[in-house]
């Protein structure tokens, strides 16, 4: 995610001190490494945040106007030299970005081939160079902007500033969030508007597509063709923090509201889809060796854990590689049969959990190739795994992980496909599976888009002691992930179970007291489901099931229901359990609990 801020202004203000205020307050959107530049003092970088910047910006620096940065790492470690702003070969033109340059590797070759020296291994860096090159021919600062924006693919949300117009600064939004702030003698732009608010609370928010410019008069708005775009300003009453938030109240809604855009950056790039073909450039270095593995070992810990049971059940059906999955805390101990034809995949949000880690270190000691899916960037899994695939999540700030958990799935269907069509799974299947994945975001939005509805039932069930939560085959590790969620913030008593398991003990809990969430989509195992949830309505049991939309029949037999829409059952976890997601936040919510940091709990558990 990270931030973008950038200030012009003629009222005398230092700009180094406004944009390092400003960074503060976007420390929240994640950071590996930060930065600044202003025309007179040139760019200051670091790898952290703001703290470390403030220590090394020199006496004397200053400016009236400036560009800065927090930088959640996609491509390049986050180093001092990969931190933004990055700068074209003459140090005049800098910009700062929030997103991906898909093309940055052409674009690259390209520009080398024309004589530019690259500094970084970020794919940001080429933005400038490609600014510069269109220079020399448009000789305007803007015209050169607009005409090496057009060669873009990607998302960005940029800020560009060129040495010799120092007081005006360039913004482009394709994809990341990009507000403008309009001040009296002075102007911002910033990726949400928590860093305008203590001098202006008059903003304009960029669409997709459009660029402004900005000086401390004034700002103008075009479109990627130059056609004026006229809107008028909004005025931002919430706080600094409610910003943040995106006006939600919670950071876990905020992050559940994001499933749609998460799902899309974590496809992004990595679908031939006429080919039913998943590209996945992170284990290109490892791809003939992983043609040769018999066998995967998923090693995780919590929410993490129980994407990695929903992966195996994709990779056994449809790679036919045997897997199995193992708690990081269990899997160090045990005397696992492991050789060079074992993958020991990591699934890892935070990518330094403990027990994650040791169980990935232990699995390269006795020979195993490892394997990662991280969600940050940089992190001590990312660098000590042989290879692996980022989630491009962006950071997620509540203790319960929703968002991560929807990105693991869908990287681990992207798996499935790579290692599928290493063995044997036809072009079609993989076309089917690609489609499906394209059609989520909008199928997850349907849902979204019920959140009152689930507050309701929330609140309806909110007196409730005890959950019992069911689920089969694909969404039986989704009867564990809904039952934790619900438990880790709400802190009442929920229990994952196999649907099948039930008779063997947990059914005896049953009562009317002791409500039942039953995951019955229209699969293979749907009636299955009906018949387990025959079994607690005959124990006087209120169920709640999640159901697929259209399905009458399970509204005459379930006290309540929540509808999903319909996709392929190795996908189906991915949908289903968004309502369990939104009902343990309403259900914690309702009782007034600090939703986003849960007591005794930990973002990231880097103990063991
Ligand atoms: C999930 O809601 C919890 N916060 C916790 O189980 C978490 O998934 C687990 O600690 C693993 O964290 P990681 O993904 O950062 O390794
Ligand atoms: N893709 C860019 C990089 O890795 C920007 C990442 C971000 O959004 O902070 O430098």
């Amino acid at each position: 995610m990270c931030g973008i801020f950038a200030y012009t202004g003629k009222k005398g203000k230092d700009a180094g001190g406004v944009l390092l205020d400003g960074l503060l307050s976007l420390e929240y959107r994640g950071y590996d490494s930060a930065g600044i530049y202003t025309p007179e003092s040139g760019s200051v970088r670091t790898p952290g945040a703001v703290a470390e910047l403030r220590k090394k910006i020199p006496k004397g620096f200053k400016g009236k106007s400036g560009i800065a940065h927090l930088r959640w790492a996609t491509h390049g470690e986050p180093t001092e030299k990969n931190a933004h702003p990055h700068s074209d070969c003459e140090g005049e033109v800098w910009v700062v970005h929030n997103g991906i340059i898909e093309n940055f590797k052409e674009l690259k070759e390209k520009l080398i081939k024309k004589g530019h020296t690259f500094t970084s291994d970020s794919d940001t860096e080429v933005l400038a160079h490609l600014v510069e090159e269109h220079l020399k021919k448009e000789k305007s600062f803007e015209k050169a902007a607009l005409a090496a924006l057009n060669e873009v693919n990607g998302t960005y949300g940029i800020a560009l500033q060129y040495k010799k117009e120092p007081d005006r600064i360039i913004a482009a939004r394709m994809g990341s969030p990009i507000v403008l702030g309009l001040g009296d003698g002075e102007h911002f732009i910033a990726s949400d508007p928590s860093p305008i608010l203590p001098h202006t609370k008059k903003v304009v928010f960029l669409e997709d597509g459009e660029v402004a410019v900005i000086s401390p008069d004034g700002h103008r708005i075009f479109k990627l063709d130059s056609t004026k775009v006229k809107r008028d300003a909004t005025n931002i009453d919430w706080s600094a923090e409610a910003t943040q938030k995106g006006g939600h109240e919670h950071f876990m809604l905020k992050e559940i509201m994001e499933g749609p855009e998460v799902i899309e950056n974590t496809l992004r790039g990595r679908l031939i889809i006429e080919k039913g073909l998943a590209k996945l450039g992170g284990l290109e270095s490892v791809a003939k060796q992983l043609e040769k593995i018999e066998r995967v070992i998923v090693v995780a810990c919590g929410t993490a854990y129980y994407a990695g049971l929903v992966g195996e059940y994709m990779l056994e059906e449809y790679a036919g590689i045997p897997v199995e999955v193992e708690l990081g805390s269990e899997f160090r101990y045990r005397k696992s049969v492991i050789n060079e034809k074992t993958v020991v995949l990591g699934i890892s949000q935070s990518g330094e959990t403990a027990d994650t880690l040791e169980a990935l270190r232990e699995g390269k000691r006795r020979g195993a190739l490892t394997l990662g899916i991280v969600n940050t960037v940089g992190s001590t899994i990312a660098r000590e795994t042989d290879a692996g695939v980022y989630n491009h999540a962006g950071p997620e700030i509540s203790v319960a992980s929703t968002k991560a958990f929807l990105s693991q799935l869908t990287a681990l269907a992207l798996f499935t496909m790579f290692f599928g069509r290493q063995r044997g799974m036809s072009e079609a299947t993989g076309r089917e599976i690609a489609k499906a994945l394209k059609e989520l975001p909008e199928k997850l939005q349907q849902i979204l888009d019920t959140k009152e509805s689930i507050q309701k039932l929330a609140k309806k069930y909110s007196k409730a002691r005890d959950f019992l939560y069911i689920g089969r085959k694909y969404n039986y590790p989704i009867a564990y992930e809904g039952a934790i969620k619900l438990k880790e913030i709400s802190y009442v008593h929920a229990e994952g179970c196999g649907a099948g398991e039930m008779k063997h003990g947990p059914i005896a809990m049953i009562d009317e007291n002791f409500p039942t969430m039953a995951i019955a989509p229209k699969d293979s195992m749907y009636e299955k489901m009906v018949s387990n949830i025959h079994e607690i309505k005959a124990r006087k049991g209120p169920v709640i099931a999640i159901a697929t939309k259209g399905d009458k029949e399970i509204a005459k037999l379930a006290d309540d229901v929540l509808y999903v829409p319909e996709t392929l059952e190795m996908l189906s976890p991915i949908l289903n359990v968004v309502p369990l997601q939104l009902f343990a936040y309403y259900f914690a919510k309702e009782k007034g609990l600090n939703v986003d940091r849960p007591r005794n709990l930990a973002k990231s558990v880097t103990v063991e």
